[in-house]
């Protein structure tokens, strides 16, 4: 399989701006930022960049996901995510700008113990957990081209934040997400996702693909259903949902306060999406006490209820 029919950028450009006529100005903010953020995935580069275990390769795996390891690749023995989205849908810029979902500190936190294997977990382990669950796919091969790729570029990333000055290092983002002391809650949700995130996102969460070919992903990823992360993704976790929209969304202009993040997270995170198998949720955090207070899905060391551990309140007022 070659590299040769790479899409071009310009279907995209088109869409963005019929986009930016259908939205008004409103959006029009967040689609300039797009404009940028999409172009330098998809130009600047050479879009040749051949399969090799390079920084190179693995800066595309991460940018390029759904059209080189999707789940329409035209070789099924090269499908390895399974739904539309990028790496970089969630880690932004391809993970290099510091702050929420940032790659740029990744590598050398890694091997470390990982809660929810119960083990430690190496860095290409830590991949394969974005990739089977934010991904809804299968593992890659732990030697193959793509999985020492991501490593190198990871790896790079951390070359570069090391030889970053201190303002480059800083976070340009919102105050840091702090979760209301009620339950969150998924009807007042709605209504931010109508006013602030429909635009983009879709009414059904559906998001907009980028071109006629699926393969190419999305201009706005789904945020529910069959084409976006599955139900055992950290994503589903109302307080890490929270804080990623509060610091990142709506894309080029998060403005939300807490409480709106909070409801809208637990909106998005009550739709329907792609389950994993469920045994493999029942072998996660083989330690109990070690299971995340909003991990979605029991069993729990604790008697809370499973709406309580979906939702919150997260402070026990009788502690
Ligand atoms: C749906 C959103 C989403 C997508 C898509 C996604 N991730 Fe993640 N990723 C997360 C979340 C959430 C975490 C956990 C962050 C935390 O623990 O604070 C994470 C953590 C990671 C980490 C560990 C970072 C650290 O500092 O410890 C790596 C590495 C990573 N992801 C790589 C990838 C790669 C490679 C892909 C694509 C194959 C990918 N992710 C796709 C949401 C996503
Ligand atoms: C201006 C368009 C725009 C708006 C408005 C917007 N988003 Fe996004 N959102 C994006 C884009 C684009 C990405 C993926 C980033 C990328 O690919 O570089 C994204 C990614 C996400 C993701 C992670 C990936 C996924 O598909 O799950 C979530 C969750 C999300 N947005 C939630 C929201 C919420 C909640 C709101 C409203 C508060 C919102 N967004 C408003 C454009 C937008």
């Amino acid at each position: 399989m070659t590299e040769s029919g790479t899409p071009n950028t310009s279907s995209g450009w088109v869409i963005v701006l019929a986009v930016c006529g259908v939205i008004g100005v409103v959006a029009v903010a967040g689609t300039l930022f797009l404009v940028n953020q999409q172009s330098a995935q998809w130009a600047g580069r050479p879009d040749d960049v051949a399969p090799a275990p390079t920084a190179e390769y693995g800066r595309r795996l991460i940018t390029q996901t759904s059209w080189l390891i999707g789940p329409e690749h035209p070789d099924p023995a090269q499908r390895f995510s399974g739904n539309g989205l990028n790496c970089s849908s969630c880690h932004l810029d391809a993970g290099t700008i510091p702050g929420t979902l940032s790659l740029t500190e990744a590598f050398q936190k890694y091997p470390k113990f990982s809660g929810r294997d119960g083990k430690e977990a190496d860095l290409k382990e830590r991949i394969d957990g974005c990739m089977e669950r934010s991904m809804n796919g299968r593992t890659l091969p732990r030697d193959s081209v793509e999985m020492d790729a991501m490593v190198a570029y990871v790896r790079s990333l951390s070359d570069q934040f090391a030889a970053m000055n201190a303002s480059r290092r800083s976070v340009s983002e919102p105050a840091p997400f702090r979760a209301p002391t009620r339950a969150a809650s998924p009807e007042e949700g709605a209504k931010v996702f109508e006013t602030r995130c429909v635009v983009c996102h879709g009414r059904d969460g559906a998001g907009m693909l980028a071109s006629s070919d699926r393969r190419r992903g999305y201009l706005f990823p789904p945020v529910w259903g069959q084409d976006s992360f599955n139900n055992g993704a950290g994503m589903g976790r109302v307080l890490t949902a929270s804080k990623f929209i509060k610091a990142r969304m709506p894309l080029g202009n998060a403005t939300l306060t807490d409480d709106e993040a909070f409801d809208v997270a637990a909106y998005i995170n009550s739709q329907t999406r792609a389950a994993i198998d469920p045994a493999r949720l029942e072998q996660d955090y083989p330690d109990l006490t070690k299971k995340p207070v909003d991990a979605p899905y029991g069993p729990y060391a604790d008697s809370w209820s499973i709406t309580r551990h979906k939702f919150g309140p997260f402070v026990d007022p009788g502690r």
